[in-house]
C-alpha cells in the first residue's frame, strides 16, 4: 500500500532514501555486470541513444526501472527524472533525480568508474543525494546543511575540498558531450585550459568528478552539455564539502551545452576568470 505524504521531509530524510536507493541500485548493476561477464557480453545487451557513442545498456534501464518503481511505492506523490526516461510530474514539491550509471562508456569497458546517482531537490532546489561508485562500492552522500561524507571500506569520513589557492596548480576534471560537433568546441575550450593549470583529468563520470571535487582529489571541474541526473547528487556532495559551484538547476539546459562549474573554494574566483577568459563559462549553443 503506497504511503500518502502530508509533510515535506526534511533534507536529512532525503538524504537517506537517496542512499537507500543508490546501494540497492548498485548491488543490482553490479550483481547484472558479474552474471554478464560469465554469461554473455555487456555488449549484447547495449543499444546507442543521442549518437553512436552514446551507449545504453539493458542494465541502465533496469537499474532506473527499479529505482523508479521503489519511489513510487515510498513516494508516489514526487516528481522523478531519469536519464533513461523517467519524468513523473509530482504534486509535493519534492523531485527525484536519477542517474543509473553514470559512466556508462566506463560501465561497458570495465573501468572502474561508474555510480548510480540518486538526488533529491525540494521546490527545484538540490537538497540531498548519493552517487555510490559501483566498481569500489565508495559510498558519497550529502544533505544541504548536514555536511558531505563517504562511507569507504566500513568507514565513514567527512569530505573537505581541496585548499588549493592556484589554478596553475590545480587539477582540473571535465568531460565532453556525445555530439561530436560540441566536442570540436570543447577541443578548442581545452587547448586555451590545459597549458594554465597543473593538469586534466577525464574519468569518464559527471557525478564522480563532483564527489572527487568533494573529496579533494581534484581541485575544480568544468563542463558543457551535462543534464541534472550527471550532477544533481554530485552537486550537493561537492557544495557541502564546501566547494562553490555553478550548475543549472533542475532545468535541463543540456540542449544549449550550459556549463557546470566547481571548484575549491579558495581557487573559485581565479578558475571563473580563467574559464572565462578561454570563453567557457557561456553555453555552447550555435
Ligand atoms: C556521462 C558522464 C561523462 C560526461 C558526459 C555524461 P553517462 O554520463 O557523466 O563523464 O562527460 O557528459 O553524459 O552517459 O555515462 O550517464
Amino acid at each position: 500500500m503506497p504511503k500518502t505524504q502530508s509533510t515535506t521531509p526534511s533534507p536529512e530524510e532525503l538524504k537517506d532514501l537517496c542512499v537507500q536507493l543508490a546501494r540497492e541500485a548498485a548491488a543490482l548493476v553490479a550483481h547484472q555486470r558479474d552474471f554478464l561477464s560469465r554469461h554473455g557480453s555487456i555488449a549484447q545487451v547495449t543499444s546507442t541513444k543521442s549518437s553512436a557513442v552514446d551507449p545504453v545498456t539493458a542494465v541502465d534501464k533496469a537499474s532506473e526501472a527499479q529505482i523508479v518503481r521503489q519511489l513510487r511505492q515510498l513516494r508516489p506523490d514526487d516528481g522523478i527524472v531519469g536519464e533513461e526516461g523517467a519524468n513523473v510530474a509530482g504534486s509535493t514539491g519534492v523531485s527525484w533525480v536519477v542517474d543509473p550509471i553514470d559512466g556508462t562508456v566506463n560501465f561497458l569497458y570495465g573501468l572502474p568508474a561508474y555510480a548510480v546517482s540518486v538526488g533529491a531537490a525540494i521546490n527545484g532546489q538540490f537538497v540531498a543525494g548519493c552517487v555510490v561508485n559501483v566498481a569500489n562500492g565508495d559510498c558519497y552522500f550529502a544533505a544541504a546543511g548536514a555536511g558531505a561524507w563517504v562511507e569507504r571500506e566500513g568507514e565513514t569520513v567527512q569530505l573537505r575540498a581541496s585548499r588549493a589557492d592556484d589554478t596553475a596548480t590545480s587539477l582540473v576534471a571535465t568531460g565532453f558531450a556525445y555530439d561530436s560537433a560540441w566536442r570540436a568546441k570543447q577541443a578548442v575550450l581545452l587547448q586555451r585550459i590545459l597549458p594554465r593549470v597543473r593538469d586534466i583529468r577525464r574519468f569518464g563520470s559527471a557525478a564522480l568528478d563532483l564527489c572527487h571535487l568533494a573529496e579533494g582529489r581534484v581541485d575544480a571541474y568544468y563542463e558543457h552539455g551535462t543534464h541534472p541526473w550527471d550532477y544533481a547528487a554530485g552537486a550537493v556532495i561537492a557544495a557541502e564539502a564546501g566547494a562553490t559551484i555553478q550548475h543549472p538547476g533542475l532545468e535541463d539546459q543540456g540542449a544549449i551545452a550550459a556549463p557546470v562549474i566547481a571548484a575549491a573554494p579558495r581557487v573559485w574566483d581565479s578558475f571563473v576568470d580563467l574559464l572565462e577568459s578561454s570563453g567557457a563559462t557561456q553555453p555552447m549553443e550555435g
